[in-house]
C-alpha cells in the first residue's frame, strides 16, 4: 500500500478508513517533526486535518507530494500558490456541510435573540420564583445581512426566509440570479442591519474585513455572527465594541486563537460562545470523512478528483 501522511487527529471513522487503503502515518504524533519529514519525503499522499498549516516550506520537504485532502471545506489553512506552484492538488469537502453549519447558526441567532443560554440559568436557579424572565426580541421582521452568499451563505438566506426576516448580502460580485438585494459596501449593508452573519473563506482577502468601522455600523442594536474563520473580525475592536455597548452582541463559532477563547470574550454576557461547532454533527462529519477519503483514493487509482479546489 501507499504511504500516507496525515496532519492531525481526525474522525475515526475516516481514519479507519484511510488505514484501509494506505499506510497512514500521523504527522502530529512525530517527537522529531524534521526527521519524520525526511523518512517521509517520498510520499504522494496528506490527509490534513485539524490545525496544521500546510505551507511551501512543507510541502519542499515533501518533493514526492501529489496531492492534499483537506478535512474541511475552507482551505486556508494550505498556502494554495505554494501548492499549485510544485503541481499539488488540493481537495476539500463542500456542500456536504452547508446544511448542519446553516442550522447552527440559526440556533446561535435564535439563542441569542431570545437569551436561551441566560434563561435557562434563570430556570435552573430558581430566579422564576421571583418574578417572569425579561422580555427579550425576535428574528421575524429583522434584517439579516449574509456576509458571503456562498454554498452555505445560500443556505442560511434560506433558513432566515422561512423565519419571515427580511435577507439582504455582500459579496465581491451581485449574484443577479439570487432574490436578494446586493450591497456593494459591507459598511453600507451593516449600517441597514440588525444581524450581520459572516460565512466568508479565510484566504480570500477576507482577514479584518469585519472592521471596527462595520461593527460600529452594525451597532448597538445590532448583532455580529460569525460562522467563518476568527481572522475576519478586528477581534479586539470587536471585544471593545461589545464592552462599551457600541455593538449590541456578538455570536461566535470561531475565533482568531482557536481552541483559546479570548478570556474578555468568555467575561461578556451579549456574546454567546460556540467551538466551532458548524459541521460538528455526525451525519456531516461522516460525509466529510468520506469525501476526505475518497479524494485520495481517486487520485491513488488515476480517477477524477471529487471535490478539487485545484
Ligand atoms: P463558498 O461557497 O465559496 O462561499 C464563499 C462566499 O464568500 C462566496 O459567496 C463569495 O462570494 C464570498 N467571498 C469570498 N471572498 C470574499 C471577499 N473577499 N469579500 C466578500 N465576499 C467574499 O464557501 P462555503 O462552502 O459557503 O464556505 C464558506 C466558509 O465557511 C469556508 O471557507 C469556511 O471558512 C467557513 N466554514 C466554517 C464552518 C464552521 O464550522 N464554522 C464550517 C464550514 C465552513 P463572491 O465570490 O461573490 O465574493
Ligand atoms: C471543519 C470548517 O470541520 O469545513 C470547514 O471549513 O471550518 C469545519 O467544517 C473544521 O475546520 C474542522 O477541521
Amino acid at each position: 500500500m501507499h504511504d500516507l501522511i496525515l496532519t492531525g487527529p481526525a474522525l475515526p471513522s475516516a481514519v479507519a478508513a484511510l488505514h484501509a487503503e494506505f499506510n497512514v502515518h500521523p504527522f502530529w504524533q512525530a517527537d522529531d517533526k524534521a526527521k519524520f519529514l525526511k523518512a517521509h519525503a517520498k510520499t504522494r499522499f496528506v490527509a490534513a486535518s485539524g490545525h496544521a498549516k500546510l505551507g511551501a516550506a512543507l510541502m519542499d520537504q515533501l518533493p514526492g507530494l501529489e496531492i492534499i485532502s483537506n478535512f474541511g471545506v475552507g482551505v486556508d489553512n494550505i498556502d494554495l500558490a505554494a501548492a499549485k506552484a510544485r503541481n499539488i492538488r488540493v481537495t476539500n469537502t463542500p456542500d456536504v456541510l452547508s446544511d448542519a453549519v446553516a442550522e447552527l447558526t440559526m440556533g446561535l441567532m435564535l439563542a441569542s435573540c431570545r437569551q436561551m443560554v441566560r434563561a435557562d440559568a434563570f430556570a435552573r436557579q430558581g430566579a422564576w420564583t421571583e418574578g417572569p424572565f425579561p422580555l427579550t426580541s425576535e428574528l421575524t421582521g429583522a434584517t439579516v445581512g449574509i456576509l458571503g452568499l456562498g454554498r452555505i451563505g445560500k443556505e442560511i438566506a434560506r433558513r432566515c426566509q422561512a423565519f419571515k426576516m427580511q435577507v439582504v448580502y455582500h459579496g465581491r460580485r451581485a449574484q443577479p440570479f439570487e432574490p436578494y438585494r446586493f450591497y456593494a459596501s459591507l459598511v453600507e449593508m451593516a449600517a441597514d442591519c440588525d444581524w450581520l452573519v459572516a460565512v466568508v473563506p479565510g484566504d480570500t482577502g477576507t482577514e479584518g474585513l469585519v472592521s471596527k468601522e462595520v461593527m460600529s455600523a452594525l451597532g448597538p442594536q445590532g448583532t455580529f455572527v460569525n460562522l467563518g474563520r476568527g481572522s475576519l473580525v478586528d477581534e479586539p475592536a470587536m471585544i471593545a465594541l461589545l464592552q462599551s455597548g457600541e455593538l449590541g452582541g456578538a455570536a461566535l463559532d470561531v475565533f482568531s486563537g482557536e481552541p483559546h477563547v479570548a478570556p474578555a470574550l468568555c467575561a461578556l454576557d451579549n456574546v454567546i460562545l460556540s467551538p466551532h461547532n458548524g459541521s460538528a454533527t455526525t451525519k456531516t462529519r461522516w460525509a466529510m470523512g468520506d469525501l476526505f477519503v475518497r479524494n485520495l483514493v481517486a487520485h491513488r487509482d488515476g480517477m477524477p478528483l471529487i471535490s478539487p479546489v485545484i
